[in-house]
């Protein structure tokens, strides 16, 4: 691949910050003006927290997060702020801004972490966790187990092994959230089939800030075991917006045909956030089937 110049970067900005085009090709935008990185890619990121999808705007900030460039945290700051927000895109305003790690940002998670919202509130909380963390720890990094996939996670993963006494930490609701969450990331990095069961039980557990992240893990792993426990969230009419949200996705990501059924079942959902995470899921549910097809053309070959 060539390296994109500003002409690209700019034609990609484009589909990103029109409404008028399908949420799933604004979403690939979004991707590609993230591993581009850079203060353009940035600047047409930001220029998006207008629009009126939550879903997309939520994303964004996820986006931001994950390229960790402290350029980005004056916008992330005012997002975390910005009570006209939706809670969601607050939250992952919060987020970003523990992952992209700077103390600076210290005060103002200090000042959200009682929020009247709550998964603001508890982010800020498990976001100053993580940055206190880092500033203290950083030299056991080789200590603990790695992260398979690509993201910056909210909390390191914990040091326990014992399957059974990390489902326990995440299970309980006494516990703190940070060391649940590093035993939610623990569990995920080993992948086993009891592990994905321990998560799923957390589907059911306290809160709902915690649920949505045992969600979105659950759709990294993209192990069916888990089909059935997203299913039933995401069915749930008394689960929270941001929880069935991320089952939707969590089953896109999983992409077995059942997925595909239910999904379809939700594309209209009462709630904007959920209908459009459906329409996404199908788009990622497609996108995995042709993964596939183009590894069964390989063994073929
Ligand atoms: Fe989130
Ligand atoms: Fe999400």
């Amino acid at each position: 691949m060539h390296t994109p110049n500003s002409k690209n970067i700019q034609a990609i900005s484009k589909i990103l910050n029109n409404e008028s085009r399908p949420l799933k090709e604004r979403f690939r935008a979004l991707f590609t003006l993230k591993n581009i990185g850079g203060e353009e890619a940035i600047e047409s990121i930001t220029q998006c927290f207008s629009d009126p999808s939550v879903l997309l705007k939520h994303e964004l900030a996820y986006c931001l997060g994950q390229m960790q460039d402290p350029r980005a945290i004056p916008m992330l700051v005012n997002i975390l702020k910005d009570k006209n927000q939706d809670p969601m895109v607050r939250h992952e305003a919060g987020e970003a801004l523990g992952a992209i790690g700077s103390e600076k940002v210290i005060p103002v998670l200090e000042e959200y972490s009682t929020d009247a919202v709550i998964e603001v509130a508890e982010t800020c909380q498990l976001a100053l966790s993580r940055i206190n963390w880092i500033k203290n720890s950083k030299n056991l990094l080789h200590k603990f187990s790695e992260n398979p996939y690509v993201s910056v996670d909210p909390a390191p993963p914990s040091e326990i092994e014992n399957v059974n006494d990390l489902k326990t930490i995440l299970l309980d609701e006494k516990a703190s959230l940070f060391d649940r969450y590093r035993a939610m990331f623990a569990l995920r990095n080993s992948r086993t089939p009891e592990c994905v069961l321990a998560l799923s039980e957390g589907l059911k557990a306290g809160g709902a800030l915690f649920r949505h992240e045992v969600a979105f893990v659950l759709g990294q792993l993209q192990d069916e075991i888990s089909l059935p426990f997203l299913r039933a969230s995401l069915e749930d009419p008394e689960e929270s917006e941001m929880v069935r949200h991320e089952c939707a996705e969590a089953l896109g990501a999983i992409a077995h045909p059942d997925c595909q059924t239910i999904l379809n079942e939700y594309v209209n959902d009462k709630e904007q956030v959920v209908r459009e995470s459906c329409a996404i899921a199908l788009d990622m549910c497609e996108y995995e089937n042709s993964l596939e097809f183009q590894y069964a053309d390989t063994l073929n070959a």
